[in-house]
């Protein structure tokens, strides 16, 4: 199976990454400084996790990778938005990201949050385009923008990302704090949320039921939170070679489920989190071989 994943992976991350270097050619009336800044980051090697799951959940729902590939650079684009503005000096002060200089390193803060802007307002032209293209009926294209957009902002991924720097230095809080319940939102949110709805946005360009939404929206808040739990233990015993990123939780006195409870919890969870993802899979009529392979994968990830 690890090889099918890999071929999986390796076919859907050639495919957005075409497009994107496709995209990011046919704009001809924007400076070039935001162009250079968008492709430094977009092009600097990421797993492609996110539109892998567009396109795995388009499957699931009956479609085909080509009618959802603008979507799926499309949460790519915002993935990466967050990356860049995530290592900000103002949030975990980074200086490395995808084994290179953070944008903000090498463009200046103010161009890395304007790429950061460009890149998550692209991303809502290419998934109108697509709905466009796809003749979606209006329902259909409002469900799907709403989709993307609760997954991005305050009720996701942004909304996410304050809880996390509100809960750094978590060990002075007073007692009405709950570390247990925070990191769990700020998990579910800063990162299951964009994961989530990735497939969901999958789900809605094929014609998929609710009940194929529902089941693909449960199984990415699962492998989301699992992700996040990975990515946490990676901060602390992972190769830097390899994942590319230094790791500041600790220096950012992050609450994290290795802060809180330690490598080999945070793992435990993390497995079990994957096991309840695969059950939600079984609510699916279709070939779902690679969600399951790709919930395996996130847990056991170098990188
Ligand atoms: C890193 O995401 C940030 C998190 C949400 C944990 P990825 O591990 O998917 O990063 P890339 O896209 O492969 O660089
Ligand atoms: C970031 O979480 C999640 C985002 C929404 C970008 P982290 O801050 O742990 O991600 P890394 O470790 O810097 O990639
Ligand atoms: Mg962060
Ligand atoms: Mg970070
Ligand atoms: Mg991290």
């Amino acid at each position: 199976m690890k090889g099918s994943l890999e071929k999986y992976l390796a076919g859907n991350s050639s495919r957005v990454d075409r497009l994107l270097e496709l995209l990011m050619r046919r704009r001809p009336e924007q400076p070039e400084t935001i162009r250079k800044a968008m492709s430094y980051s977009l092009f600097a090697g990421g797993k492609r996790l996110r539109p892998t799951l567009v396109i795995a959940a388009a499957q699931c729902c009956g479609g085909r990778a080509d009618q959802v590939l603008k979507t799926a650079a499309a949460l790519e684009m915002i993935h990466t938005y967050s990356l860049i503005h995530d290592d900000l000096p103002a949030m975990d002060d980074d200086d490395l990201r995808r084994g290179k200089p953070t944008n903000h390193k090498v463009f200046g803060e103010a161009v890395a949050i304007l790429a950061g802007d460009g890149l998550l307002t692209y991303a809502f032209e290419l998934v109108a385009e697509n709905a466009l293209e796809r003749r979606l009926s209006a329902r259909n294209t409002a469900e799907l923008i709403r989709v993307v957009a609760r997954g991005a902002g305050t009720q996701g991924m942004v909304g996410g990302q304050v809880a996390d720097l509100e809960a750094e230095a978590w060990r002075d809080k007073n007692h009405g704090f709950d570390p247990a319940r925070a990191l769990e939102y700020i998990h579910l949110h800063k990162t299951a949320a964009l994961i989530a709805a990735s497939l969901e946005a999958g789900a809605i360009l094929a014609g998929g039921s609710a009940a194929e939404r529902r089941a693909l929206r449960d199984y990415g808040d699962n492998i989301g939170l699992a992700f996040q739990i990975a990515d946490d233990v990676l901060d602390v015993v992972g190769d830097k070679k390899k994942l590319g990123k230094r790791g500041s939780d600790s220096a950012n006195d992050k609450l994290t489920y290795v802060s809180l409870y330690g490598v080999d919890k945070a793992r435990a969870k993390a497995r079990e989190l994957v096991t309840l993802a695969k059950k939600s899979l079984r609510r699916l009529d279709r070939f779902h071989a690679p969600l399951l392979a790709l919930a395996d994968f996130i847990v056991n990830r170098e990188k």
